[in-house]
């Protein structure tokens, strides 16, 4: 071969990786591996393995232990153990353990980067220059939350023993996320890798056991999915955290249900990728080729949706297709590729058919023209174009190099397009307008914004979706929270059985009582409307006299109020200023009338006038609170390894359900109405059911306080009844549930439908008048997710 030649062809010749030492590593072990439990490889209880195959050749790799119930509690039981003397370590002493968990990470970066690329089929250009570095970072950042824990998180706790299960698609890196800040907060770990890619983990336990971490603080059981259902229904675990498809999360949120189990979930994602007319369009071009062949596109936020704007579409595709017919497909551990082989064939039979349905279905198809290799599992990059909204490769994950694409005209049809999918996990913006694409990042419906970039990770910066993508952030200061349970929490007692109602005396409420039509009708839409049975019921005082009735809410009602505060959209987009005065009016005029509510708060509960008047006190001073918060409980501006910032902005959930208990009926119905409307959702809320009056005559405070028509629904009635309604409504996007267990249960095993958020009291009370347990940061974090916006600088 002539120098002319290549100058002609411009070919690259094969620059492989050498992978004598992870070779070794697997020898070893004589390629066939236990657990890890306590410090040490343990062999599998029922003796039995997996076998794990190299995806490139489609050769055995290895085989690794199937863990059964025993090996899963004795894992379990090894980290109960280890937890106690682990969260007694100070901060700094955890620090320095994660700090040795970054340096080995980098000491071994060579052998983690092959191995990865061996057993998973990724490029090994991307295990060496994002995998390990942002692993080893992630622990890095980490030593420093468990360096200033006992300041930063001075009023929390650790949470225990946590049960994780992985992924396949960044087996190492995943790890680190899931791992780093559960050590760092003080917790002990119990992780499942995937079945497919379980090596770095094993080979990252054995490591850290080297470099002096405790036996017993991190624990890895390997086997398939029955092993990760054994992990999630131990007894000895404390919390979940998930990352994986939508399907098993929905698995895993109805069997931790009512069990206390705290859960995260990271799941899948349908990322759209929206470039402007007056986008860079070479750079977006490239920023097509990160967000979804990086990985072949086996990455859950890929940007595997391009929409773009139509005056440029043909343009771009031109310029696509011809980077694409650039892409070089090849072995991973060739230095020189651009996509390696897909995990398992399982995959790539999901993805070929996938593919064969968007045809089907009426797209056209583009595939690089990129030599494959003969053997292995192996795809091309592939453009489908002219995709309908509706068409199922516009709908489905196929976790693969397929992108698909649609045009849009205007803004606003992008961000509609954009947001017609059941996911919200990561969404790209590319426009030179800054105006623009800072206008379109806080309507989109997604955990994580890139402006004119895709694919940007950083330990610092919080990772995590909205709607099906999950719950839960990885990273940054609200990844911490994660792991982290409020101190204030931790001594709620259990609620003793309410007593039966007491038979109604046939006394009337006396003078007591204002002489007006004491039906209470439902509050919707700022309007008060009768209940769609037409049925009320009795509210007795606890002696059993008759103090007026309240409406019987049903299905219909709910629907209803979940309608209008659907269409109170408005409120989020409210400034907080407005938010702030408006809480602080809500206040003022429940003052004004705060005679009149004492005396109601006391003939239903029976409570001295003494108490129901400290009760209205403490309710305007949470109103003030909340109308103090409104405006400052904002987000944060990160500073990541790169030239630009992040922000981490609080945006409302959006609408919630919310059932109040029957201990202090006023204070704990606006204790937990105060701090949602704050951050701008709008609620659905079942006021005590035993004593709902109080909130049912707060109505005419809302009619009078300028609360727009909406904002504050209210539905009186059967609460746990009323609350499983909530939780199948898929309109309905976060659950809050305070007053009984069997309620707390059921809002957990029945919101899967659209993985609504919950967050629910197991039927633990609270003392509604504790500052430090019912008013501030702790629910106002429950009221807001976070959505990061990456802004990098320059051109
Ligand atoms: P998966 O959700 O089945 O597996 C993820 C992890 O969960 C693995 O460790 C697996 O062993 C475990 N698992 C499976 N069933 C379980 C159960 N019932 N209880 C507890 N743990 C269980 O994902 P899979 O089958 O590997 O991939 C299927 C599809 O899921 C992909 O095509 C992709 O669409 C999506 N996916 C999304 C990921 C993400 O990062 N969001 C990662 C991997 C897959």
């Amino acid at each position: 071969m002539s120098v002319a030649h290549y100058f002609e062809t411009m070919e690259y010749g094969a620059a492989p990786e050498a992978d004598g030492e992870a070779r070794a590593w697997l020898a070893r072990h004589g390629a066939t591996f236990g657990h890890f439990i306590r410090g040490k490889f343990v062999a599998p209880h029922s003796g039995k393995h997996l076998t794990t195959i190299e995806p490139a050749t489609g050769e055995a790799l290895a085989r690794i232990a199937q863990g059964s119930s025993a090996d899963v509690e004795a894992a379990v039981n090894a980290a109960r153990t280890a937890q106690l003397p682990w969260a007694k370590l100070d901060g700094h002493g955890r620090a320095r353990h994660l700090y040795a968990l970054a340096r080995m990470l980098q000491r071994h970066a060579r052998l983690f980067a092959v191995l990865e690329a061996i057993d998973n089929g990724k490029p090994i250009r991307e295990t060496r220059d994002l995998d390990v570095p942002l692993a080893a970072r992630h622990f890095l950042y980490h030593a420093g939350w468990a360096q200033l824990q006992e300041r930063e998180f001075a009023d929390q706790l650790p949470i225990g023993v946590i049960g994780q299960i992985i992924p396949w698609n960044f087996p190492l890196l995943m790890l680190a996320w899931k791992i780093a800040p559960a050590l760092a907060a003080g917790s002990t770990v119990v992780l499942k890798p995937a079945e497919f890619t379980s090596l770095t983990a094993l080979l990252f336990a054995e490591i850290a056991a080297e470099a002096g971490l405790p036996p017993g603080v991190l624990n890895v059981v390997t086997g398939d999915g029955a092993t990760g259902a054994l992990l999630v229904e131990s007894p000895g675990v404390d919390k979940i955290a998930f990352t994986g498809s939508t399907e098993v999360g929905r698995l895993i949120r109805q069997s931790t249900a009512g069990s206390g189990k705290l859960l995260t979930l990271e799941l899948g994602g349908k990322s759209p990728f929206i470039v402007f007319d007056d986008a860079d369009i070479d750079g977006a071009v490239e920023g097509v080729v990160d967000a979804i062949w990086f990985n072949q596109g086996q990455v859950c936020c890929a940007g595997s949706r391009l929409l773009v704007q139509e005056g440029i579409a043909d343009t771009f595709r031109k310029r696509l297709i011809r980077r694409m017919d650039t892409l070089r497909v090849g072995m991973p551990l060739d230095k020189a590729i651009d996509m390696g082989a897909v995990v398992a064939p399982v995959q790539l039979e999901r993805i070929k058919s996938l593919v064969e349905t968007g045809v089907r279905e009426g797209a056209e198809k583009y595939q690089a023209s990129a030599a494959l290799p003969t053997e292995g599992c192996f795809y091309p990059p592939t453009l489908l174009w002219n995709v309908h909204p509706s068409s199922t490769v516009a709908i489905e994950e196929i976790f693969g190099p397929v992108l698909v694409a649609m045009t849009f005209r205007t803004p606003d049809e992008a961000v509609m397009l954009a947001n017609n999918t059941r996911y919200g996990l990561a969404a790209s913006v590319w426009s030179e307008t800054i105006g623009l694409a800072l206008d379109i990042a806080p309507k989109l419906l997604a955990g994580v914004v890139w402006v004119n970039a895709t694919n940007l990770f950083d330990a610092s910066v919080g990772f995590g979706g909205y709607r099906e993508s999950g719950f839960g952030r990885e990273g940054g200061r609200e990844g911490m929270y994660e792991y982290l349970k409020p101190k204030a929490w931790s001594g709620r007692k259990a609620r003793t059985k309410a007593s039966p109602l007491p038979a109604a005396s046939g006394d009337s409420a006396g003078f007591a009582v204002p002489p007006i039509d004491r039906t209470a009708k439902l509050f919707v839409g700022g309007k008060q409307v009768r209940p769609d049975g037409n049925y009320s019921r009795a509210v007795l005082s606890p002696k059993g006299r008759h103090l007026g009735e309240a409406g019987e809410g049903n299905r219909k009602d709910i629907r209803n109020a979940v309608a209008a505060a659907r269409s109170a959209e408005a409120w989020a987009r409210a400034t907080a200023h407005n938010r702030a005065q408006i809480l602080y009016y809500l206040a003022e005029n429940l003052s004004a009338r705060g005679d009149e509510f004492a005396r109601r708060v006391a003939d239903m509960t029976g409570a001295s006038g003494t108490k129901a008047r400290a009760e209205v006190y403490a309710s305007i001073e949470r109103l003030f609170s909340y109308g103090a918060w409104a405006d400052k409980f904002e987000g944060a501006i990160h500073a990541p390894p790169l030239r630009g910032v992040a922000l981490a902005m609080h945006e409302p959930i959006g609408v919630v359900g919310v059932a109040c208990p029957d201990e202090a009926p006023l204070l704990a119905f606006i204790s937990l109405v105060a701090p949602l409307i704050a951050m701008g959702n709008r609620i659905v809320a079942v006021p005590s059911e035993r004593h709902p009056l109080a909130a049912t005559d707060f109505y005419q405070v809302l009619e009078t306080s300028d609360v727009p028509g909406g904002v504050v629904n209210i539905v009186t009635g059967d609460r746990d009844g009323l609350v499983k309604v909530l939780a199948e409504h898929d309109d309905v996007d976060a659950l809050w549930v305070f007053g009984s267990q069997d309620a707390s249960a059921a809002a957990e095993r029945l919101s899967i439908g659209n993985l609504k958020r919950t967050l629910v009291d197991h039927g633990l009370m609270l003392d509604w008048y504790d500052k430090a347990a019912c008013e501030g940061p702790i629910l106002l974090r429950h009221a807001v997710q976070v959505k990061n916006i990456w802004i990098p600088y320059g051109d």
